[in-house]
């Protein structure tokens, strides 16, 4: 029978989830039949990041990770690394030290090394930085931006530590609300380009693409391909999209559209690599607790019943 990944593989890209320990090994084994059954790609939704994996200077935690490594490996399953210098879930060794930019550097220099080089090889994809962008395209407050004065000495600290530690991976630069065209998205454009102009190893943009129903901008497809360009490759790496809940029959069949939508963007880009939806069951997603009265994104419901939005992926993979 088709599955996501058949339908993905049909038209030579991938389709991911996200996983943690919680999933792998909890009493819900549905979620984790379902990941392994439909998708072929996957992303730690919080193993990875620097407050879970470095949780003191130099101090490495590595369970998580590790458990989600081995069960993707176990499984013939690529992994999606994310992510690993980020303003979010940062401990607050990182966003409160007193920092030069010179110890700075050496503190983001040791986490991309030192997480990169446990998994060399195993890990397909890293997003090398994450959300550094403010809504205007210009540069996010943050530690790391606050201590070198901007976005393009980080960033280049961070992705040439990270091609030192694993040349075969492919580094991604990843952020939301790249889905119409505007400021971030050029934002994202001219900081790339310029970095990659520098010599700066950049291959690929990551929209994260957190959407919502009926929304659907008219340039998402036009946007996505002008990231492919200036990066040289892009990729859909959190989609999901979003109503007000409950939601209706109409607003399913309009999800069913939009996931069509997304997919099909990144299936007529040659250079886009693939698609990770950022969760199964809408019983497990993020946007509950997030947006207040808002839900129901993903293509599952919150008892594992197929969604219309699950045959809107198959359709943008080309498949019926
Ligand atoms: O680990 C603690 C636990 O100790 C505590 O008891 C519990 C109580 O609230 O919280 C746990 O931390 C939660 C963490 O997920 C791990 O489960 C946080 O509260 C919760 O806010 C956090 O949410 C994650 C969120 O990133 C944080 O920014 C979501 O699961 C995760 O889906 C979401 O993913 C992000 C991507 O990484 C980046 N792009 C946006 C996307 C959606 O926000």
């Amino acid at each position: 029978a088709q599955t996501l990944k058949s339908a993905a593989a049909s038209k030579g890209k991938y389709v991911g989830t996200i996983t943690d320990p919680a999933y792998i090994n909890g009493s819900d084994r549905t979620y984790n039949t379902i990941a392994l059954n439909e998708f072929n790609y996957v992303s730690a939704e919080n193993s990875m990041k620097w407050d879970a994996i470095e949780p003191s200077n130099g101090g490495f935690s590595w369970n998580n990770a590790d458990t989600v490594v081995n069960w993707a490996q176990q499984n013939n399953m690529k992994i999606r690394g994310h992510t690993l210098v980020w303003h979010s879930q940062l401990p607050s060794w990182v966003a409160n030290g007193s920092w030069s930019k010179s110890t700075l550097t050496t503190v983001i220099q040791n986490h991309v090394r030192t997480v990169m080089t446990r998994y060399k090889g195993k890990i397909a994809q890293w997003d090398v930085v994450n959300e550094i962008f403010d809504e205007s395209g210009g540069a996010r407050s943050s530690v790391f931006s606050r201590v070198f004065g901007g976005l393009d000495e980080f960033v280049t600290i961070a992705f040439n530590a990270a091609r030192a530690a694993d040349p075969s991976a492919i580094l991604c630069i990843n952020d939301y609300n790249l889905d119409y065209s505007g400021g971030k998205a050029t934002g994202m454009v001219n900081l790339v380009k310029r970095l990659k102009a520098n010599g700066v190893p950049i291959d690929c943009i990551g929209s994260q693409a957190h959407l919502m129903v009926g929304q659907v901008s008219s340039s998402f497809s036009s946007t996505l391909s002008s990231l492919c360009s200036a990066a040289g490759k892009c990729a859909i790496t959190e989609l999901d999209i979003r109503a007000k809940t409950p939601i209706s029959s109409s607003g399913l069949s309009q999800q069913q559209t939009d996931y069509t939508t997304a997919v099909r963007a990144c299936v007529n880009l040659s250079n886009c690599l693939g698609v990770t939806v950022w969760g199964i069951t809408d019983s497990r997603s993020w946007i509950p607790q997030v947006f207040s009265g808002e839900g129901a994104a993903l293509p599952w419901d919150g008892s594992y019943n197929k969604k219309p939005a699950y045959s809107g992926i198959i359709a943008g993979f080309g498949g019926s």
